[in-house]
């Protein structure tokens, strides 16, 4: 479980996050929507505990990491999967070295061990025949499952996926979806979906944050939406291609 108290968040003057207020609860999808610049990828930073808020705090199962030091991170974020918005795959690493990287670079295990977490990833992600391709010669499609299993690779209990369906097909985005609600009904994990399509969220989301000016103008189950009165909530159903 993923809280936040109260967090106020500004890059030098510009206030970004200004007292905002959440739990992100466990084994549910939770998205985060919100008009570009609004906060959100800041938001994944925060939890990820790349940047230090300005005042608040940030519980993680109940451990304040608002101020925690880089080498006491590493088991929090190990909980915590991050599949970026661009992917961050390693250009120069076969499909099969994305997967590894992290396991070869924080835990010492057994080339044995890791060549089966691996293979399990592949077989996840469904790239059985790419193992040893490069990411720039796979589709969109299969570099966004290659960074989902790679986000997967350390058993984390929740993954953050920052704008995971940007630039994908439909019958991509549809898969990427799916991996996202399988992984929550199969394997029990829970999901932060920071997205700025409607489609994303009424596909797949247990409960919605919506991000407005700094503050959470909306917390509740994707349903609810249309019963809002806060005016960029409901300009924003009327008008979803406008939210940028
Ligand atoms: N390192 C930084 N230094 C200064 N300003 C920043 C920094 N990172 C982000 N910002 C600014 O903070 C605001 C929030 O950025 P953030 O990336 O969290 O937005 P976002 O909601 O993820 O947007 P998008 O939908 O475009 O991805 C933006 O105005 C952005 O320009
Ligand atoms: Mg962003």
């Amino acid at each position: 479980m993923i809280e936040f108290k109260n967090v106020h968040l500004q890059y030098g003057d510009h206030a970004v996050l200004q007292g905002v207020s959440f739990v992100i609860p466990d084994a549910k999808i939770t998205a985060v929507l919100g008009p570009s610049g609004s906060g959100k990828s800041t938001i994944i930073r925060l939890m990820l505990g790349l940047i230090k808020p300005n005042a608040g705090e940030i519980l993680v199962d109940g451990v304040n990491i608002s101020h925690m030091k880089e080498k006491d991170l590493f088991p929090i974020r190990k909980k915590m999967g991050m599949v970026f918005q661009g992917n961050a795959l390693f250009d120069s690493l076969t499909a099969e070295e994305n997967l590894a990287f992290f396991l070869r670079e924080n835990l010492r295990l057994e080339e044995a061990e890791i060549a089966k977490r691996v293979r399990d990833m592949i077989h996840f992600a469904q790239l059985e025949g790419f193992e040893d391709k490069l990411p720039d010669t796979l589709s969109g499609g299969m570099k966004k499952r290659l960074a989902i299993g790679r986000a997967l690779i350390f058993g984390p209990s929740m993954v953050l996926f920052d704008e995971p369906t940007v630039g994908l097909d439909p019958l991509s985005t549809k898969r990427i979806l799916d991996v996202i609600h399988d992984l929550r009904t199969d394997r029990g994990l829970g999901a932060v979906l920071v997205t700025h399509l409607i489609h994303d969220v009424e596909t797949v989301a247990d409960s919605v944050l919506i991000l407005f000016h700094g503050k959470i103008v909306f917390n509740d189950v994707p349903e609810k939406m249309q019963e809002c009165d806060h005016p960029f909530v409901a300009s924003f159903l009327q008008h979803p291609e406008d939210i940028d």
